[in-house]
C-alpha cells in the first residue's frame, strides 16, 4: 500500500495580474504573483498535517491546487501514488468523491436555495450515484448525526438561513463526509466559529481521521490550533515552505527564525522555559516582488551576507524535520 495520500513535487502557482492599458500595451509589463513558488510536500495516509502561515502566503491556492481548483504553473501533484489525471474523466469522478474540501465561511459554500437534504445528498448525485428516496434519507440522517446535528431528521428540511453558523458547517462536514472520503482540505474551517462550537468541529476531526483513517490539509492561521490537532506542521512563507516537522517538534523547538516568530506567543505545555516573544520588523514582501537570496530575509532578526545571496533549500535536518535556513539555531 502506498503511504501517502498526496505527494507534491516543485510545484509552482504563478498568476498574472491584470493591469491598466499603459502598463501592459506600452511599457509591456507583465505583472506575475508568485503564490505558490516550488513546494515539495507530502500528506501521510491518516494524518493531519496544518499549512500554517500568515495571510497571502499561498495556503489556500495549495489547497486548491490539490484538488484541482486551481491551476498548475508547473510540478506534480499525485494523489494515492498516482498524477492526479485531469483529462480522464472516469479517474476524476472517483477523485472527487475520494477527495473534497470544507471552506471556512460555509454561507459561502452551501447554496442557499436547496434544502439540507438536498445539499448534504449533493455529492451522490454529482457522483451519480443511484439510491431510492428512502435510502438517500438515510445517509443523509446518518452523514449529519456524524457531523454532530441530532436527531438528524430535524434538519433535513431546513434552509442555510434557517441555521446558525456551527450547524451550518457542520452541514458542510455531513455534505463532505456522505461520500466517505479518504482526503479533505479544510481551509480555516474553525475560524469563523466560536470556542465551543470550534471545540467539537475539531474532535469531529480527529474522530474521522481516528475512525476512518481520513488524512486531513488544515489550513490555519492559528499555530496553537495547529498544534493541537495536527501530526504533523508546515510553515509557509510567501509561497515556500520554511520549515516542516511534527507538530510538538514545531511548536516546541523549530530552528527556523520566522517559526521561531510565530511559536514564540505560544506557550507548550511542559515548556518551562522563559521565551521572549520575537517581534518581526517590517512588511511582508509583495509575492510580486520577492526578494532575492532567502526570501525571508528582509525580516530576519539572524540575516547574513550569505542570505541575501543565495535561497535556502528545505533540507532534513534531522529525522523528518525539514528546514530552508542557511543557519538553522534557536535564536530565544
Ligand atoms: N486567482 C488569483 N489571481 C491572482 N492572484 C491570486 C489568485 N488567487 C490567489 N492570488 C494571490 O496569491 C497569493 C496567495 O493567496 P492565497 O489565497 O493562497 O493565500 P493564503 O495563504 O490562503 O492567505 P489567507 O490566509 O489570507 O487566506 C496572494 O498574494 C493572492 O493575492
Ligand atoms: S537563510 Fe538567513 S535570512 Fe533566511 S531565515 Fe535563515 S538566517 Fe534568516
Ligand atoms: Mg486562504
Amino acid at each position: 500500500m502506498y503511504n501517502n495520500i498526496v505527494d507534491i513535487q516543485n510545484l509552482k502557482i504563478y498568476f498574472q495580474i491584470r493591469q491598466g492599458f499603459v502598463e501592459e500595451v506600452i511599457k509591456r509589463e507583465k505583472k506575475i504573483v508568485k503564490a505558490v513558488d516550488n513546494i515539495d510536500l507530502s500528506i501521510k495516509k491518516g494524518e493531519i498535517l496544518s499549512l500554517v502561515g500568515e495571510s497571502g502566503s499561498g495556503k489556500t491556492t495549495t489547497g486548491r491546487a490539490i484538488l484541482q481548483l486551481a491551476k498548475k504553473t508547473d510540478g506534480k501533484i499525485l494523489f494515492d501514488g498516482d498524477e492526479i489525471n485531469r483529462k480522464d474523466k472516469k479517474y476524476m469522478h472517483t477523485f472527487r468523491e475520494r477527495a473534497q474540501m470544507i471552506f471556512q465561511d460555509p454561507y459561502q459554500s452551501l447554496n442557499p436555495k436547496f434544502m439540507v437534504i438536498d445539499i448534504v445528498a449533493e455529492p451522490l448525485q454529482l457522483m451519480k450515484i443511484k439510491i431510492s428516496q428512502e435510502e438517500k434519507i438515510k445517509k443523509v440522517i446518518k452523514a449529519l448525526e456524524f457531523a454532530g446535528l441530532k436527531p438528524g431528521k430535524d434538519y433535513l428540511y431546513r434552509y442555510p438561513h434557517e441555521l446558525s453558523g456551527g450547524q451550518r458547517q457542520r452541514v458542510s462536514i455531513a455534505t463532505c463526509f456522505i461520500v466517505s472520503p479518504d482526503f479533505i482540505v479544510a481551509d480555516e474551517p474553525v475560524s469563523m466559529l466560536d470556542a465551543s462550537v470550534r471545540a467539537d468541529i475539531l474532535k469531529l476531526f480527529v474522530s474521522m481521521k481516528e475512525q476512518k483513517d481520513t488524512s486531513f490539509l488544515f489550513i490555519t492561521h492559528d499555530l496553537a490550533l495547529a498544534w493541537l490537532i495536527s501530526d504533523r506542521i508546515a510553515i509557509m512563507y510567501l509561497g515556500k515552505i520554511m520549515e516542516m516537522g511534527s507538530a510538538d517538534l514545531i511548536a516546541g523547538s523549530c530552528l527556523h527564525p520566522y517559526s521561531q516568530a510565530l511559536t514564540s506567543v505560544l506557550a507548550v505545555v511542559g515548556d518551562k522555559r522563559k521565551k521572549k516573544r520575537i517581534v518581526l520588523e517590517g512588511e511582508t514582501p509583495s509575492p510580486m516582488n520577492i526578494p532575492k537570496g532567502c526570501r525571508f530575509h528582509t525580516r530576519c532578526p539572524i540575516c547574513q551576507k550569505k542570505c541575501k545571496q543565495s535561497e535556502p533549500e528545505l533540507k532534513e535536518i534531522s529525522s523528518g524535520h525539514f528546514v530552508a535556513c542557511h543557519f538553522p539555531q534557536k535564536i530565544n
